[in-house]
């Protein structure tokens, strides 16, 4: 049986990830296709939940703390990432290690340090980058509720996420309009399960 395909969502915030990865995932499994939508930070775990109290300013924490727990977060999951790749499931989700890297490096902490905990977890097969500029983001509803939606940092962010893009990215621009950009993640999703059933390749990993 093929594996899943990994497919990750990535930009800065209030760039509708979540809402283009939610729509890809119900038109796939529409399609008979099997597919689960992963969030990270994932805020239901014991780490998600010193995240979550942090975002949310109820606690501080170190930049280098707070990182950590972020990579922590995604290692907790990983051998259930695997068990569901290779069990044929396609995996859709929202941020992943460049979310990471792109928001502390942003903060100054050292890039390559940054990369470090997070070298090895399971590599994306795909990237969509929802690119939006932060003044466009600021319009939308909701923002401005958690520690980082201020718009110097958020050009910051935007900045270290394409100095990380390589072939497996592809540019969406976020400012389109939602059923638009549903079509493009679906022609470009259609076009890597093509490549996919082609050749199968095996999982990557991260920055090895
Ligand atoms: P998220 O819950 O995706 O927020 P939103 O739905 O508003 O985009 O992520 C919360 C914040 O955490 C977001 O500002 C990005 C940041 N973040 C990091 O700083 N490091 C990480 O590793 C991840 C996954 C997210």
């Amino acid at each position: 049986m093929a594996r899943g395909l990994f497919i990750l969502f990535e930009g800065c915030d209030r760039s509708g990830k979540t809402t283009q990865s939610t729509r890809l995932v119900e038109a796939l499994n529409s399609q008979g296709i099997r597919a689960k939508l992963l969030k990270f930070p994932d805020r239901t775990t014991a780490i998600g939940k010193m995240i979550d109290g942090y975002l949310t300013q109820q606690n501080k924490l170190s930049d280098e703390a707070v990182h950590l727990l972020f990579s922590a977060n995604r290692w907790e999951v990983m051998e259930q990432m695997r068990a569901d790749l290779e069990s044929g499931t396609t995996l859709i989700v929202d941020r992943y290690a460049f979310s990471g890297v792109a928001f502390s490096a942003a903060k100054k902490l050292d890039f390559k340090w940054c990369k470090a905990p997070d070298v090895g977890l399971l590599a994306p097969d795909r990237v969509f980058f929802m690119d939006i500029h932060p003044d466009d983001a600021a319009k939308r509803e909701g923002y401005g509720d958690e520690i980082y939606e201020k718009r110097e940092f958020q050009i910051e962010v935007r900045v270290k996420f394409f100095t990380m893009m390589d072939n497996s990215w592809s540019i969406v621009d976020a400012n389109k309009d939602k059923d638009e950009i549903h079509r493009q993640i679906m022609a470009l999703t259609s076009k890597a399960f093509a490549k996919h059933n082609e050749a199968e390749s095996p999982i990557k990993k991260l920055w090895t």
